[in-house]
C-alpha cells in the first residue's frame, strides 16, 4: 500500500486484497440464476424488433408497412416516415465519447445492418415475422469498404480525444541519415466485439421517469445520453446493470436501437423489450476499425533506434469520427530520440467504430512488434537483445519518468520460463517430432495505467457489518470480487461481512468499467469511503471516556477484523458494533472519491508492461499454424486478486492469439454486408486453439500511480501478443506476415 494511505487512515490494504478469491458472482452466472437485462419481463411488456438495411450504401425506396401492420399481434411499425420526434438530434455528437446514432431519421442507408424500421408487437415471434414482411426495396450504390475507394481525411483527434499526431525531434531527417533503415506496411481488419450477452434494453416509463434494464459499462454516464433524446433530466433515469455478459467497449455507449425501444415504450405506454440479434450487433454497436500502418525505423550500427515513424490509416464511418489510434503505441515504448506518430482517417460505408479491447494498442502493437522483430533480424540481433538495447528508461513521448516500470524484469522472467536462450537466430531452424516447422517469437505488452474519477459510499451497520455501494459494473472480469476485497480492507472487515451493491445508476458514480482503469479508480473511491467511515468511528471512540480507546488519538488506532485496536496497546480494543451502540448510532456513513490530480500527469508517465513469448508450429506443406506455447510476464502494480488477474492476462493473450490468427469481418464487395456476422462465421479461438499458457506477474510497487498502487490488467496482455505470434511464425517459416489475421496461404 502507499505511504499516503498508511499515514492518514487507520485501515490498510492487505487482509482481503492480494488473496486469490474466486468470483463471487461465479455460481450465479454458471448456474443461470444471474438475471441479465433481457431476463426482465415486466407485466404487459411489448417486444420490439428492428428491420435492417440489406446494403451498405444507398436509399430506402419502400417498405411494406401495410403487410407488417396487418400481421396479428403487431402494435406499431415505425419507419423514417412516421417515427415520432425525439428531443435531440441523432446526428449531433453532444460529447466526444458518444455515437451519432441511427434512429430512422432519413431514407439514407449508411451501412449494412443499419436499423431502418422498428416493429413492436405483443410477442417476439410476431414482431420478428412482421419485420421480415417489410421486405425493403432499396436503391443501392456501390459501397466503399476499404482503403482503396474510401475517402481520406485529416482527423482532429483519434481514439477518445487524443491528438492525431505527435513528434519528438526530427524523425524524417534522422531516417534519411540512418545507416540502417527498415520500412514495412501492415494491415489489420475490422473486428467485432462479440460479447456473449447481446445488447438489450427493457424500458419502462412512469410519467417522466424512466427505468432501463440494460447492459452498460457506465450506468451513470449512460443517463445524459438518453436524457437528451427524451427531454428529461438525467436524474429521472435509472439504469440497472447488475450483471454484464461481456462488454469489450461495445457496451460503453448507448446506440440507436436503444433509443427507438425507449421511444416506443413512451409512445405506447407499455414496457418494451428490445434484444439485438447476434447479427444486428455487427453495425450499430461499434467495432474495431481496420487499419493500414506503415512503420519506418532508423538504426545505428549497434542496433540503437535513431528514428521511429509510425503512420496509421484507420477506417471509420461516413458520418462519425472514431478512429482506432493505432500508431499511438509507438509513442511510449522504445527509446527512439526522433519520433513521429501520425494518423489519417478513411471514410467508408460501415458502422462507426468504437473502442474495443485495447483500442489502438492491440492493432498498433501488432504492427510495431513485427517491425521491431524485422529490424532485429536486419541487424542479426536477438529480438530480446534488440529490445533491451532500445529500452526506454523515460517516456519517449514526454521525457517524463515512468511512475514504475518493471519491464526488464518481465523480459527476464518470461524469457527464462520460456527457455528463450536456446533460440537459434536463423528462421526455419527448428522442427518438432511431427516434422512441423517450429518458431519462437516475442512481443512487448504496454498499456496506459488509466485513472478516471469515482465515488463510493460505505455504511457501517449496528451489527458491525457494512454495506458498500458504487455504480460500478462487473463486465465479467471479476470487478465485483476485486472491488469488494478493496472495500473490505478499507473498512477493516472480512469480505464476508461486507455487502457489496453495484451496477445501478442510483448509486455513487464509479465511472466506466473500461480503459483497464476500473479496479484502480472505483477501488480507490471504495477504499476512501471505508477509511472515511472508520475515521468517523475512530472519532466516536477516542473521544468517549467509556471507550478503551479513549485518548488514543485519531492516528493511534488501527482497524482490524471489525475492531479498533490501540496502536500502543493492541490488547485494548473495541468492536465496531460496541462503539456504534454506545454512541446510539444505527448506522455510520462514510463517503469516498477518487481522481488523479492533473499535477500527477505532469510528473510521471503511467503504464503497465509485459513481455509475451510464443511458440508456433507450422505445417510445411499446408501452412496450418498452431500456437503451441505462450508465456507472458506482466508488471501492473499491485495485484488485488492474483487469480482474477491471471484470468484477465490469460484472456488478453488469447485475444491476441485471436487477433493474430482468427478474427476478421468479411464484407461482400457488392452489397457491403458482413458475410460472417455470427459466432459461427466470425472466428474466435476455442479451447482446441489455446495452447499451454503461463502467466507470471512481476512485483511492482508504485507509489505514484494512485493511492492503491494498482495499474490494471484488463487490456494489457492483448497488446504485444499478436506480434509475438506473427514473429514466431516468421521464425518458423521465414515468411513475414504483413496482414492480420495471418492466413495459411501466405505461409507456403
Ligand atoms: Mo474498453 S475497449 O476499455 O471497454
Amino acid at each position: 500500500m502507499s505511504d499516503a494511505i498508511a499515514a492518514s487512515v487507520p485501515t490498510r490494504l492487505g487482509s482481503n486484497a492480494g488473496q486469490p478469491m474466486s468470483r463471487r458472482d461465479g455460481v450465479a452466472k454458471v448456474t443461470g440464476t444471474a438475471a441479465y437485462a433481457a431476463d426482465n419481463r415486466p407485466e404487459g411488456c411489448l417486444h420490439a424488433v428492428t428491420a435492417t438495411a440489406p446494403v451498405a450504401r444507398g436509399r430506402i425506396v419502400s417498405l411494406d408497412v401495410a403487410a407488417a401492420r396487418a400481421y396479428p399481434g403487431v402494435v406499431e411499425v415505425w419507419t423514417h416516415e412516421n417515427r415520432p420526434d425525439l428531443a435531440g438530434d441523432p446526428d449531433a455528437k453532444p460529447f466526444p465519447f458518444a455515437f451519432k446514432i441511427d434512429a430512422l431519421q432519413s431514407d439514407r442507408i449508411r451501412y449494412a445492418g443499419q436499423p431502418i424500421a422498428l416493429v413492436v408487437a405483443e410477442t417476439l415471434e410476431a414482431a420478428t415475422e412482421a419485420a421480415r414482411l417489410l421486405s425493403p426495396q432499396v436503391e443501392a450504390e456501390t459501397p466503399r469498404l476499404g482503403f482503396e475507394g474510401g475517402e481520406p481525411f485529416a482527423p482532429d483527434s483519434v481514439g477518445v480525444g487524443s491528438p492525431p499526431s505527435h513528434a519528438v525531434g526530427d524523425a524524417p531527417g534522422a531516417l534519411e541519415a540512418a545507416p540502417n533503415r527498415l520500412e514495412g506496411t501492415w494491415e489489420t481488419p475490422d473486428q467485432y466485439h462479440n460479447a456473449m450477452e447481446p445488447h438489450a434494453v427493457v424500458a419502462e416509463w412512469d410519467g417522466d421517469r424512466l427505468t432501463l434494464d440494460m447492459p452498460n459499462q457506465a450506468p451513470v454516464m449512460a443517463r445524459p445520453m438518453f436524457a437528451r433524446f427524451f427531454g428529461i433530466p438525467p436524474e429521472n433515469i435509472l439504469v440497472r446493470t447488475p450483471f454484464l455478459g461481456g462488454g469489450f467497449g461495445s457496451k460503453a455507449i448507448p446506440t440507436g436501437p436503444y433509443v427507438l425501444a425507449i421511444l416506443a415504450a413512451r409512445a405506447l405506454g407499455r414496457p418494451v423489450k428490445y434484444v439485438f440479434r447476434r447479427e444486428q450487433m455487427y453495425g450499430p454497436t461499434g467495432h474495431r476499425g481496420g487499419t493500414r500502418q506503415t512503420l519506418r525505423l532508423g538504426m545505428d550500427d549497434e542496433g540503437r533506434l535513431t528514428a521511429l515513424a509510425h503512420h496509421a490509416d484507420s477506417l471509420t464511418s461516413s458520418f462519425d469520427e472514431f478512429l482506432e489510434p493505432a500508431a499511438n503505441v509507438s509513442k511510449n515504448l522504445y527509446a527512439a530520440p526522433n519520433l513521429l506518430v501520425t494518423h489519417r482517417g478513411v471514410r467508408v460505408d460501415k458502422g462507426t467504430p468504437m473502442a474495443m479491447r485495447a483500442p489502438g494498442e492491440a492493432s498498433g502493437s501488432a504492427a510495431l512488434e513485427c517491425a521491431v522483430d524485422e529490424a532485429a533480424w536486419a541487424m542479426r540481433m536477438d529480438p530480446l537483445e534488440f529490445r533491451l538495447r532500445n529500452y526506454a528508461d523515460r517516456d519517449p513521448a514526454t521525457g517524463l519518468p515512468f511512475s514504475s516500470k518493471a519491464l526488464r524484469e518481465c523480459y527476464a522472467e518470461a524469457a527464462r520460463t520460456f527457455g528463450w536462450e536456446k533460440r537459434p537466430l536463423e528462421p526455419r531452424s527448428l522442427t518438432d517430432a511431427q516434422g512441423r516447422l517450429l518458431g519462437w517469437g516475442m512481443g512487448t505488452a504496454q498499456f496506459p495505467a488509466t485513472f478516471f474519477a469515482a465515488q463510493a459510499r460505505a455504511t457501517l451497520r449496528a451489527d458491525g457489518t457494512a454495506l458498500v455501494e458504487t455504480s460500478g459494473v462487473d463486465m465479467g472480469q471479476g470487478a465485483w470480487t476485486a472491488l469488494a476485497q478493496i472495500a473490505a480492507d478499507g473498512l477493516g472487515l472480512d469480505i464476508d461481512q461486507v455487502e457489496f451493491r453495484s451496477g445501478s445508476s442510483d448509486l455513487p458514480d464509479a465511472g466506466i468499467a473500461g480503459g483497464s482503469g476500473h479496479t484502480a479508480t472505483a477501488g480507490a473511491a471504495l477504499h476512501a469511503a471505508g477509511s472515511d467511515a472508520i475515521g468517523r468511528l475512530t472519532e466516536l471512540a477516542v473521544n468517549d471516556p467509556e471507550s478503551p480507546l479513549f485518548g488514543a488519538g485519531n492516528s493511534g488506532v488501527e482497524a482490524r477484523a471489525g475492531r479498533l485496536h490501540r496502536r500502543d496497546d493492541d490488547s485494548r480494543s473495541e468492536s465496531y458494533a460496541e462503539i456504534l451502540a454506545r454512541a446510539g448510532q444505527e448506522i455510520l456513513v462514510g463517503e469516498g472519491s477518487s481522481s488523479r490530480p492533473e499535477s500527477a500527469a505532469e510528473a510521471h508517465a503511467f503504464f503497465s508492461h509485459g513481455a509475451i513469448f510464443a511458440e508456433t508450429a507450422v505445417d510445411p506443406d499446408l501452412g496450418q499454424v498452431r500456437v503451441t506455447r505462450m508465456v507472458g510476464a506482466f508488471a501492473a502494480g499491485r495485484i488485488i486478486n492474483p487469480k482474477l488477474a491471471r484470468s484477465q492476462l490469460e484472456g488478453g493473450m488469447i485475444w491476441g492469439l485471436s487477433f493474430a490468427l482468427h478474427e476478421a469481418a468479411v464484407h461482400d464487395p457488392v452489397t457491403g454486408r458482413i458475410a460472417n456476422a455470427d459466432l459461427a462465421g466470425y472466428h474466435v479461438p476455442v479451447h482446441a486453439d489455446i495452447p499451454a499458457m503461463t502467466v507470471l506477474t512481476v512485483h511492482e510497487d508504485d507509489p505514484h500511480v494512485n493511492a492503491l498502487g494498482v495499474k490494471g490488467v484488463g487490456e494489457l496482455a492483448i497488446s504485444g501478443a499478436a506480434g509475438a505470434i506473427a514473429n514466431a511464425i516468421w521464425h518458423a517459416t521465414g515468411r513475414r506476415p504483413r496482414k492480420f489475421p495471418i492466413h495459411l496461404e501466405t505461409l507456403i
